[in-house]
């Protein structure tokens, strides 16, 4: 099931989401929505909050970004924490379901090391780089309560903010199901 994702300004982008438990009610449909959700609307990665969840949950596959290297790239986590951070920066021009038809540069250091559970709750340890560690600091930041035009200076935020106020109006073009924060 496409499940409406949530926009720019809705308060539960904003949230520290919370961890969840095995027996998270239907969380196998949940997940398989999520990804439906995500690949409906063109995206490599889907945060709980991004449905309107505030719950530690994101989901990506990150295959369109490079279909040799990275093919069946998708992952589930749960819970999942940041436990290392290294590196030299680099900037990639990220996007965000949450806040169509804006892409900027975002500078983020190159590897990371995750703990997280995977879909049967099995907890794994691993470390990730360029772009793949990429989409996974975007989705850990939803889950966090982040986004990445958090990360802009303040003369580009200020000068996209009249598009990010569309965004929250629902004035924004987009192609996908998505859910205002006001009307
Ligand atoms: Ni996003």
């Amino acid at each position: 099931m496409i499940l409406p994702i949530t926009q720019y300004g809705d308060t539960v982008l904003r949230k520290l989401c919370t961890p969840i438990m095995a027996d998270y009610p239907n969380l196998k449909e949940l997940i398989s929505n999520m990804f439906e959700t995500m690949y409906n609307a063109s995206g490599v990665g889907l945060a709980a909050p991004q449905i309107g969840l505030p719950i530690r949950l994101f989901v990506i596959d990150a295959e369109p970004l490079d279909e040799i290297n990275l093919k069946g790239f998708k992952k589930v986590f749960i819970n999942a924490k940041m436990i290392e951070e290294k590196g030299d920066k680099w900037a990639y021009n990220e996007g965000c379901l949450s806040i169509p038809g804006i892409r900027e540069d975002v500078n983020r250091k190159e590897q990371i090391t995750m703990e997280y559970l995977d879909e049967n709750f099995v907890k794994q340890t691993v470390s990730y780089n360029a772009k793949i560690a990429r989409v996974i600091q975007h989705e850990y930041d939803h889950i966090e309560g982040k986004l990445f035009v958090d990360y802009l200076s303040p003369l580009k935020k200020e000068m996209l903010k009249g598009r990010l106020a569309d965004i929250t109006r629902g004035k924004a073009e987009v192609d996908y199901k998505v859910k205002i924060p006001r009307r």
